[in-house]
Formats: C-alpha cells, sequence, structure tokens
C-alpha cells in the first residue's frame, strides 16, 4: 500500500487517537520538548475513561495534569527524571520514581517497563514516507519501536532533525496533525556565581576537546567563556542553543572528532526557534537513541572528551549525589555516570563536577557526609574534578585527606569553618 493512502486512513482527532488507551495500559511519552502536548491534553480530558493507566517519561517539559491531586484514580505517573511539573507528586508519593541510567533506558523499556502505547511529537513526512522524532530521540523511537500502539501528533514546526531518528509513518497506528508551537527553552539568565563557575570549568577545556555539557544553567555559563577556543567538538546527550553560538563564532566545528566527525552528536534538544531552525535539516547534527550516544564505550572512542555535569550536594570524600537531597527526589542520575565512565574511557578524557557552592537558601552543596536517603549518583572513584565559583579541585588520585582538603578551599566560605572542624575530627589536624 502507498504510504499516503495508511496516512489518510490513520488520520483522526486528538480525541479519537487517546481512546485506543484502555485503562491499565502503560503508556510512554515522547521525551522533554518532544512531548506531545497535544495528546497528553486529550488524554488528560479523557480521564474518566481510564482508570490505572501509568504514564512513563523522563523529563517532564509539559504541564503534566496527570500529576494533579485528584487524578489518582485515573493516572499513576512513573517518572525516571523529576521535573519542574512532576517533582511534587513524587515527593507526595501520588507518583512513583524509577531509578536508571538514561543509557540503559531503552533496554529497561524493551524488556520490563514494555509500553502498550507510545505517544509521539514528530516533523511531517518526507517524500518516502519517512518522519523524524525532532527533539527527542533518546528512549522515544526504543519505545514506539516496542509499544503495541503508536500514536503521533505530527507537526510542521517540529524540526526535522537527521540521523537514526526516523520512524515510517506505516509504524503509525494513529496520526493527529496540529501545527502548535513546539515546546521551548530560553536561556537562563545567569549570576555571578554560574559565570565565575563556568569560568574556572572553561580553563580545563582545550582546543580540540570534544564536550558533553550536562542540564541546567552550568553548561550554558561554560559555554560563555569558550569564545577563544578552536575547533571544539560535541558529543552530548542534549545541548541548546549556546552551542549554536559556538558553531557560528567558529568555536565549534567539530574537526577534531574521533568519532562523528563533522557533527554534533545528541539525543534529545533543548533550546529556542534558534536551535530548532539550526538543527533542522542539518546533516552536520546526528540524533541518534540514547543506548548508542550515551554509551561509555562510544563516549570514550571520543579522545579528549570533556564531561561537564551538575549536581546537588558534594561530600568530603569526593561522592556526588546528584538526584535527591536526602530522600526528596529533586531530578535524576540522568546521563551524568554515562558520561563521567565515558570520559574516563576517552583518552585524554576529564570528567567535571560543576556546582555552585550553596543551594538556593543558604545551605552548604558541600557537606560532611552524605544526607541519609540520598543516592550516590558518581563514586569517589569516577570523579575528576570538582569547581564551584570558588575554584578548581582535582581527586583522580588524591587521599581522602588530601581531598577533603582540596574540597574544603572551594566550598562556600560560610561553610568552610565547619567543614575545617570536621576534617580535624577526622584527620587530627587543623586546616
Ligand atoms: N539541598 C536541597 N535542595 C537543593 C540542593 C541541596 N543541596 N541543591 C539543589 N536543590 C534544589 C534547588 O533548591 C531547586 O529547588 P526548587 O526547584 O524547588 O527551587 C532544585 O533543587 C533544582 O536546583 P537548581 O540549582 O535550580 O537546578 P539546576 O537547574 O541548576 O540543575 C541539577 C542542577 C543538579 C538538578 C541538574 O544539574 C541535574 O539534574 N543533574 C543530574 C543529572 C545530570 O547530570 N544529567 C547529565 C546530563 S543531562
Amino acid at each position: 500500500m502507498d504510504w499516503h493512502d495508511h496516512y489518510t486512513q490513520h488520520l483522526m482527532t486528538a480525541e479519537q487517537a487517546v481512546k485506543l488507551i484502555s485503562s491499565g495500559d502503560r503508556v510512554v511519552l515522547g521525551h522533554a520538548c518532544a512531548d506531545p502536548s497535544a495528546l497528553v491534553a486529550a488524554m488528560v480530558a479523557n480521564a474518566d475513561a481510564y482508570e490505572n493507566v501509568e504514564v512513563l517519561h523522563m523529563l517532564p517539559m509539559g504541564p503534566s495534569h496527570y500529576c494533579d491531586p485528584g487524578m489518582e484514580a485515573h493516572f499513576r505517573h512513573n517518572s525516571a527524571f523529576a521535573g519542574g511539573s512532576t517533582r511534587r507528586a513524587i515527593n507526595e508519593a501520588r507518583a512513583d520514581f524509577t531509578p536508571v541510567f538514561f543509557s540503559r533506558f531503552p533496554d529497561l523499556i524493551r524488556k520490563t517497563l514494555v509500553p502498550d502505547v507510545t505517544m509521539l511529537h514528530l516533523s511531517p513526512p518526507d517524500a518516502h514516507g519517512y518522519c523524524s522524532y525532532g527533539l527527542a530521540v533518546d528512549y522515544t523511537k526504543p519505545a514506539a519501536e516496542a509499544a503495541r500502539i503508536v500514536i503521533a501528533q505530527v507537526n510542521p514546526n517540529m524540526p526535522r532533525v537527521l540521523g537514526d531518528c526516523m520512524i515510517h509513518v506505516t509504524d503509525l497506528d494513529a496520526i493527529v496533525e496540529v501545527d502548535d508551537p513546539v515546546i521551548e527553552l530560553g536561556p537562563p539568565t545567569l549570576t555571578d556565581v554560574e559565570m565565575g563557575i563556568g569560568q574556572n570549568c572553561a580553563s580545563l577545556v582545550n582546543d580540540g576537546d570534544t564536550l558533553q555539557l550536562g542540564i541546567g544553567a552550568i553548561p550554558d555559563a561554560v559555554l560563555r567563556f569558550l569564545t577563544g577556543k578552536k575547533d571544539l567538538g560535541i558529543h552530548s546527550e542534549m545541548f541548546s542553543d549556546g552551542v549554536v553560538e559556538l558553531i557560528e563564532q567558529g568555536v565549534i566545528n567539530n574537526s577534531k572528532k574521533t568519532l562523528h566527525k563533522g557533527q554534533c552528536v545528541a539525543t534529545f534538544l533543548m533550546g529556542t526557534r534558534k536551535l530548532y531552525d539550526y538543527v533542522h535539516d542539518n546533516p552536520a547534527v546526528y540524533m541518534a537513541p540514547v543506548d548508542y550516544t550515551n554509551n561509555p564505550v562510544v563516549i570514550g572512542a571520543n579522545d579528549n572528551l570533556v564531561s561537564i555535569n551538575s549536581c546537588v550536594q558534594v561530600d568530603l570524600q569526593g561522592q556526588v549525589v546528584s538526584s535527591s537531597a536526602g530522600l526528596k527526589q529533586i531530578s535524576a542520575i540522568g546521563g551524568q555516570a554515562d558520561f563521567v565512565r565515558g570520559a574516563a574511557m576517552s583518552r585524554g578524557g576529564r570528567a567535571i563536577m560543576a556546582f555552585p557552592s550553596m543551594a538556593k537558601g543558604g545551605i552548604s552543596k558541600v557537606i560532611p557526609v552524605i544526607d541519609p536517603g540520598s543516592s550516590v549518583s558518581t563514586s569517589r572513584e569516577d570523579v575528576d574534578y570538582l569547581v564551584t565559583e570558588y575554584g578548581i579541585a582535582q581527586l583522580a588520585g588524591q587521599t581522602l585527606r588530601e581531598r577533603a582538603r582540596r574540597i574544603i578551599a572551594i566550598a562556600h566560605p560560610d561553610a568552610r569553618e565547619s567543614l575545617a572542624a570536621e576534617y580535624a575530627r577526622r584527620y587530627g589536624e587543623t586546616l
């Protein structure tokens, strides 16, 4: 059958499409800025028709109304990455959290958390009937391949991104055409603290390095200080507008990469229309599922891979907590450990953990021992550098005693006295 016929025959409204969901189903949603917002809104509006539908995804960028109080009988959210719209429901036990390395999420979806329904947000089909996954390939493509039913909203505003990120129209069970703006994430307003961290991190980046940049304000701050570098490359799980600006300035050209030379590699994208227009139909950007991009062996095939991620707490041994504060779930490990491990396998690779010395409310991020209930995301054996606005602590190869000294030196001055007292108690000497 010609794919155009399949397309026409499966075209329907969002209200009709969500009737394919049954009570008890597991529904996986397209990730982050590829949230299938029209389908999710129709599913929530149809809540009374469902009992106990599990809604599984990672970083939420939509409103997540299936988590609202009163929705418990209809939906149960299972989160693999807490975010602004889901964190409260998780911490009030109205939603669940499943710990998983980002690189291994596709495998869980294929074997353990097999979806009944996957809902997607795609670009329109090309001349051959292929739609692009656009802003999120990660677990979204594997979830579509594993699902019994695939429902897609097709949107001319979704960029057609290239790589291992296509689905054929004949693999879609329901197609809903929309012409809505795609979710955008504007650049953060950077504080002096973040600028200080950015400057310190940038001092650890050499010409010709390949970068992975994590989530949050700090990656943007780092990019601001890379303008004097040259021949940088990108192999990252995600990137945003700041990378496009450095491409335009000729700082990032991917010319020294030892894998995917000439291409920025990512598995999802979050930014503004500037980024989305840049990646549209652009062979200089390669998007692929996360079990490829975040496989530490693949990451390590890039020489001089520098990973830059952020965290919630660090103790005096250099253990890094990134997803929770005690039992309070804040985000998730995401791809942090994948890239820290990959950087360790990379010839000339370095793993940087960059964070403000104080969290909001004046809580020191450097603490003597990790809060009860917190889970270690990156082990003390894996960390190369800790960076705050007060400096750089190089940890690999350092004793516990020397680590503590270096970490206290980059803690907030208001926290140093109590940290020094702990040092004296632990090692019988004063700083
Ligand atoms: N104690 C208590 N709460 C803390 C805290 C601490 N030590 N550190 C952060 N928080 C809270 C903040 O107050 C904030 O709460 P709010 O949203 O209610 O205001 C929330 O955690 C987020 O902190 P913020 O500093 O705004 O986050 P960010 O956008 O700069 O991101 C991380 C920082 C750590 C959350 C983020 O980098 C992350 O999720 N990292 C782990 C995943 C990862 O590295 N992935 C790799 C690539 S994607």
